[in-house]
């Protein structure tokens, strides 16, 4: 899995290949590599490690190519290495290829290839891809692939070059999303995973759809369905908001993300709490009043952050907008049986709006009949394009492979959505105006948590030695300490453990001892006097405990080793300036730990395969 990018036309392609890959980046950071033709043969070069790696090996090699793909990989089969860098090539050498996907039943294509005498050189299950392509060309590239194609189990985006045709890129999909674009006097075509990488301020881009091949020259687009019919495809004229990223002189990603919060979280409120009329006001929202007032239940599907996320907002639903709702990982979502009804309304949680679970259970749901709206941070993204409607969250780009803006955003949104819910549902003005009042509350209390960032520094240092962690809480503080977890984990590679506090009991406290630290998050006023009897169960088996907790909490300060004091704040709301705290404190142990912040090991921003 993985971003892939061509380029054709009169440019260099290396400089707008590399582009391109920088843009994708987020995809996977394994290995890199491009390859093209130069007079008349197949030229690449690939290298394990990011694309800054790949760059330099081809200044070194002084690659010159006509045109080219090229590839980030985020490793699925075989280790991270050049040999299993892509491009993949036939036997023969004239054909590269690119891929992002999983070919499923790649073992029974390779041992039928290995029989047939065909020398595979990577541990790839792309390589079969390019092994079976060449197999069957007879000076007919697309007839080729369209014979491979029916092959291939699982999912793909492929882009593929041959030396007999110097002046195509080839390209087809199934199940991965794959885009196609031009300028608009159609000099240069660009093929890649993600639209938001073409380097043209209006592309002009069709998006190629199971089993379509393209043939893709400077000058023209040809599209094909999977009897090589030609087919008219609608072309989107698309509005590319490129921002350069920039740290804004902070020393990572990360921490320039976390500190943006106080304004991202206001962009996602502007203009959409009308207080006039105390109702909320989403912009381009297509799900009717009266298909909401009908909605009976609500089930909420993501990964990682975006699916904790998707956890406060059951909370939201329930207690504000008194509509029962469940949250479920996507990538087991598509393999239950819910009890969906054409009454039930599904939200789909992605940052990228490319993650492939999730975009896999919400066309899952759409089969289903039911109607999905879409949170997201990305537009022109899959999920964005597929779901019925989509509530942006205006946070700019996160380079971040640390998911931290996003979250408190998507936490916003759902806020908001829950409001809208239960004005619909009868909430009366005045309860609407409590929480608008509360709501605007939320940037200046993450703006108090930014300010203490040198105490969480200070405390952080205390707790970088520890390789165990607990982090818990209770109702809206579960999927908090969750979230604030999975960040530790992330970025510092320590074993952090979020689990509900009441929890412990049954069998996590078995663990505890003087060096296995607990990390409470004690900002629910409801579970309050529950919180901090779990406190004194934890102390009590010797626990280090570092409590998140509002200022003048009662019974907290006593007990726990450390604390650090939050703004008071209604319990639904609350989330918000625990989690900064939370993110800031991983933050400052995965720099004690001397880690890669912004793109920790193994990791992808965003995950394409199921
Ligand atoms: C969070 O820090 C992660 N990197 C990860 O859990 C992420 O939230 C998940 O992969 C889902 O991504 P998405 O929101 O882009 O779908």
């Amino acid at each position: 899995m993985c971003g892939i990018f061509g380029y054709i036309g009169k440019k260099d392609p290396i400089p707008i290949c590399i582009s391109g890959l920088k843009q994708l980046e987020y995809r996977g950071y394994d290995s890199a590599g491009i390859a093209g033709i130069f007079q008349g043969k197949i030229r690449s070069c690939k290298e394990a490690g990011k694309i800054a790696r790949l760059e330099k090996k081809i200044h070194q090699e002084h690659l010159n190519l006509e045109f080219a793909i090229g590839h980030t990989r985020w490793a699925t089969h075989g280790k991270p290495t050049d040999q299993n860098a892509h491009p993949h090539f036939d036997d023969k050498s004239t054909i590269a290829l690119v891929h992002n996907g999983i070919i499923e039943n790649y073992q029974t294509l390779r041992e039928q290839l290995q029989s047939e005498g065909v020398r595979f050189l990577s541990e790839t299950d792309t390589e079969v891809i390019a092994q079976l392509i060449g197999k069957f060309y007879e000076n007919d590239l697309l007839a080729a692939v369209q014979k491979t194609l029916p092959l291939l189990r699982g999912s793909f985006a492929i882009a593929l070059i041959h030396a007999n045709h110097p002046d195509q890129i080839v390209a087809a999909a199934r199940q991965s999303p794959l885009s196609i674009g031009f300028d608009d006097e159609h000099s240069e075509s660009i093929v890649s995973s993600d639209p938001n990488a073409f380097l043209i301020s209006t592309p002009n881009v069709l998006f190629l759809r199971n089993d379509e091949i393209a043939l893709v020259q400077a000058n023209r687009i040809r599209v094909f369905n999977s009897q090589l019919q030609h087919i008219d495809k609608k072309i989107e004229r698309l509005e590319n908001d490129y921002q350069a990223p920039s740290k804004g002189g902070f020393e990572h990603y990360l921490i320039k993300e976390i500190f943006e919060q106080s304004s991202t979280i206001q962009k996602a409120l502007i203009g959409r709490l009308n207080e006039e009329k105390a109702t909320i006001d989403f912009e381009q929202f297509s799900l009717s009043d009266e298909t909401l007032k009908n909605v009976s239940n609500i089930w909420i599907l993501g990964c990682g952050t975006s699916a904790h996320a998707g956890w406060i907002g059951t909370m939201f639903f329930e207690d504000i907008a008194h509509v029962p709702s469940s949250v479920e990982i996507a990538s087991e979502a598509r393999y239950r049986n819910p009890l969906l009804t054409p009454n039930t309304l599904v939200i789909a949680i992605s940052q990228s709006g490319e993650t492939a679970d999730t975009i896999a259970a919400m066309r899952e749901a759409k089969q289903r009949g039911c109607k999905v709206l879409g949170i997201c941070n990305v537009a022109n993204s899959t999920l964005s394009r597929e779901a019925d409607s989509t509530l942006f969250l205006k946070a700019g780009p996160e380079m971040s492979v640390c998911s931290t803006k996003a979250f408190s955003s998507q936490v916003a949104v759902l806020s908001l959505f829950a409001l809208h819910l239960a004005s619909l549902k009868g909430l009366g003005k005045d309860e609407m105006r409590r929480y608008f009042n509360e709501l605007k509350k939320i940037s200046g209390h993450i703006q108090q948590v930014l300010e203490k960032a040198s105490l969480l520094q200070t405390i952080a240092k205390k707790y970088a030695h520890y390789d165990d962690f607990f982090f818990i809480g209770r109702r809206y503080m579960v999927p908090t300490g969750l979230e604030a977890a999975l960040k530790l984990k992330e970025i510092s590679y320590v074993n952090a453990n979020g689990y509900p506090a009441g929890e412990l009991k049954h069998g996590p406290i078995a663990l505890i001892n003087q060096k296995f630290p607990v990390v409470a998050f004690c900002a629910n006023e409801q579970t309050h006097e529950k919180i901090v009897s779990n406190l004194m169960e934890v102390k009590a088996r010797g626990a280090p405990v570092l409590a998140f907790a509002p200022e003048g909490a009662h019974g907290i300060s006593n007990i726990v080793d450390d604390i650090f004091t939050l703004p008071p704040c209604i319990d639904p709301f609350a989330p918000f300036a625990s989690i900064v705290a939370g993110q800031l404190l991983s933050y400052y142990i995965a720099k004690e730990r001397g880690c890669d912040i912004d793109q920790p090991r193994n990791l992808a921003k965003s995950v394409t395969v199921e």
